[in-house]
């Protein structure tokens, strides 16, 4: 759409604009201005000008148009400002219907597709454009003489509703846009509206501060934003518009001209020129259906990290006279077919609960169902958190429940689908004794869980050394569960003291062992000793101290018993530090067992003593990288990338991960990319080599 040199040139017009006000004249400059700003942002997502630095473009524009009312027009950046509520949305005839598409699952599936393609077309080979599926709400665009007129949501695929002025309001869709530079005067475009999913969690976040219901998917949030009575509204919800279809083109006489474009790529990569948000990456096209199911699988493996949710990728026969000879079904073209990513919700029968201790003693319910295939594992066990979860969803033993994984993400009871109960399921009844140890449970007022307050409690113990040995605690390579478990049901553990005194020759002659394995274990305790104290405060599993707490405490002691001389406030007084985590510390240090522990411990040769690594680092103040941020880029040839992070933060810096205003200092290693195109656009970085770098921290 812009060129390098058209896109420099605008980034320098924009700091013209903001210095010296705009004359009269230079108005439609301003809002060509503008309108590259939200290509750069909205379309493109590599902005080059700050927020605020846009916004003052943009209310200059604003001003000028206040003072000169008669210049405004329908196209203008301010313009995507409803004045009004549009209280109803008419009915609209669509240009053509909006139809749906055919499944497959598989490739049998597009093999069977591209047979019946040549069956209908009599041609054998052809080209496949695949591009993603995206999960949202099906949008219809008109524009008319290069302006968008009309917006509207798919309704019954004949007629849908208008949302003209919500469709203006969604900064991806360009309010002008050059058709007439293709010979078009009348176009219909069809797209789906979406929303990031990081954007939707902060949609969220916001809902959830002001005590607004949340969305429960990005879709929900973007079907409703397009239905929105105020348009700005619909503007809040950060919705995107991605087009997938050019479906109807006039010349200027009411000529049909669409096939003149011959085919769907060409009409994605025109309207990437004219400016839309098209698939990229995404997209694809191919000659063999071996190529086509190799993208799809390709992109249903990756679709966590795709930024938008999808729930498949679309096939569609790449040539507009292929097209025409396959036809359409009443229901959807013969020529396209939708790919299917496996089913991320199932629904499966809970058939019990079992209550897990945690390591401090915490009570997980956990729902057993009848195993269940989701999104390519089987799943059998949901974590219910706790007991306000299973009455809030009202959960019963018996249920149907809907059951919903995305991605990585643990998988979840979405609710009970009471409408299917028989009447026969039962409620469930949270216990009030420990599972383990049967002592009675306990729930303190401001927390969600019930407890287990003993400390003797065996699941709790073994949950204890099960945290203590793993990669957060003290990372004692090898040792996991399994172990923990067979040498606890050896009586060789009875607490985390005991993992250092272990008899290796024992362990040597256990089935499944050997010399060779008892060694590594050996070896790997020993270093395990020599950890710094900051690792074992960590894996001391007392409550509500984490690893950030632990790092706080570390730096202020020489020895760890020093915590059993602390009070109260010794805690409170440090910047980060709450009262409910000073009152469960050092309620530990007075514990006699706990201090007994420690000392067995120190005697097995566990380092009690604070470390170089504790220690806080001491910036001076005349640090070269003080109070400044830093990023490193590329491929260092001098250093491990960690390692340049930490010279960088003893020398001052604070590390970042992303380019913007707010960095200070981008420092390329070999093939930088992206990263240092958008500093050297945004001009406020100061790049440097890595040699400049060492020499600066020198
Ligand atoms: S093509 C005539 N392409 O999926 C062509 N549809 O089940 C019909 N959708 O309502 C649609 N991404 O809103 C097409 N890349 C894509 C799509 C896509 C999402 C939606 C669309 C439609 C539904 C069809």
């Amino acid at each position: 759409m812009y060129e390098a040199s058209k896109q420099k040139a605008f980034f320098e017009q924009s700091k013209q604009f903001l210095s010296t006000p705009a004359t009269k004249d230079q108005i439609e400059d301003l809002r060509d201005n503008l309108r590259f700003h939200e290509w750069k942002y909205y379309v493109e997502n590599s902005p080059v000008l700050s927020d605020y630095e846009y916004d003052m473009l943009y209310k200059s524009l604003e001003k000028l148009e206040e003072t000169y009312p008669a210049l405004i027009t329908e196209d203008s950046p301010t313009q995507r400002v409803a004045k009004d509520l549009t209280s109803e949305f008419n009915k609209v005839k669509h240009l053509t219907p909006m139809l749906s598409l055919g499944n497959s699952y598989n490739k049998e599936d597009l093999v069977d597709f591209e047979k019946s393609i040549v069956k209908l077309t009599g041609e054998e080979t052809m080209t496949f454009a695949v591009e993603p599926k995206f999960d949202g709400g099906s949008i219809a665009l008109v524009y008319e003489n290069d302006q968008l007129v009309r917006g509207a949501t798919r309704g019954d695929g004949t007629q849908g509703e208008e949302m003209t002025a919500n469709a203006k309001s969604i900064k991806s869709i360009p309010l002008k846009a050059a058709f007439s530079k293709y010979g078009i005067h009348r176009v219909e475009l069809r797209g789906e509206a979406v929303i990031r999913k990081d954007v939707f969690d902060r949609v969220n976040q916001e809902r959830a501060k002001n005590q607004q219901v949340l969305f429960a998917n990005p879709r929900n949030a973007a079907t409703g934003g397009l239905r929105m009575k105020d348009a700005n509204e619909t503007a809040k919800r950060g919705i995107d518009v991605f087009i997938f279809q050019l479906s109807f083109a006039e010349d200027a006489n009411g000529n049909d001209i669409l096939h003149q474009f011959e085919k769907h790529s060409t009409c994605i990569a025109m309207l990437k020129d004219l400016g839309f948000k098209v698939p990229k990456s995404e997209f694809g096209v191919y000659s063999t259906i071996d190529e086509v199911s190799q993208h799809c699988i390709k992109w249903e493996n990756q679709r966590e990290k795709y930024p938008y949710e999808i729930d498949g990728m679309v096939i569609k026969v790449d040539d507009f006279k292929l097209q025409e000879l396959a036809g359409y079904t009443q229901h959807h073209p013969r020529w396209a077919i939708a790919y299917k990513f496996k089913a991320k919700q199932a629904t499966s029968i809970l058939e019990k609960v079992e209550y897990q201790v945690g390591k401090t003693g915490s009570i997980t319910p956990v729902a057993k169902i009848t195993p269940v295939a989701l999104a390519g594992v089987t799943v059998s066990s949901i974590s219910l958190h706790n007991e306000e979860f299973i009455q809030s969803k009202d959960i019963r033993l018996g249920d149907t429940v809907l059951v919903e994984r995305a991605g990585d993400v643990i998988p979840y009871i979405v609710k009970s689908l009471d409408e299917l109960r028989s009447g026969k399921e039962i409620p469930i009844d949270f216990p009030k004794q420990c599972p383990s140890c049967n002592y009675d449970l306990i729930k303190p007022e401001d927390e969600a869980k019930w407890r287990c307050p003993n400390n003797y409690c065996e699941a709790q113990i073994i949950q204890k050394m099960i945290f203590h040995v793993s990669k957060d605690a003290m990372n004692i390579d090898g040792f996991g569960k399994s172990y923990v478990e067979r040498f606890y049901d050896l009586a060789w553990l009875r607490d985390i003291s005991d993992i250092y005194n272990l008899d290796y020759q024992a362990i040597a002659e256990l089935e499944g062992f050997g010399e060779k394995s008892a060694t590594k274990l050996q070896e790997a305790v020993l270093k395990a000793k020599q950890n710094p104290i900051h690792r074992l405060l960590n894996s001391l599993s007392i409550y509500h101290l984490g690893r950030k707490a632990s790092k706080v405490l570390a730096e202020r002691i020489e020895h760890v018993l020093d915590l059993a001389d602390w009070t109260e406030e010794n805690y409170t007084d440090i910047h980060d530090v709450g009262p409910i985590l000073a009152r469960e510390v050092s309620h530990f240090f007075q514990q006699e067992e706990n201090i007994a522990l420690i000392k067995k411990m120190e005697e097995y040769g566990v380092n009690m003593k604070q470390t170089e690594e504790d220690r806080p680092v001491e910036v001076a103040e005349d640090a070269p990288f003080k109070g400044k941020t830093i990023l490193f880029t590329g491929s260092l040839q001098q250093m491990t990338r960690k390692e340049a992070q930490q010279k960088a933060t003893l020398a001052g810096a604070k590390n970042i991960s992303a380019v913007s205003s707010k960095l200070d200092f981008l420092v390329v290693g070999e093939k930088a990319g992206s990263k240092l195109k958008k500093a050297e656009a945004l001009g406020t970085v100061s790049i440097l080599t890595e040699e400049d770098f060492l020499a600066m921290i020198e």
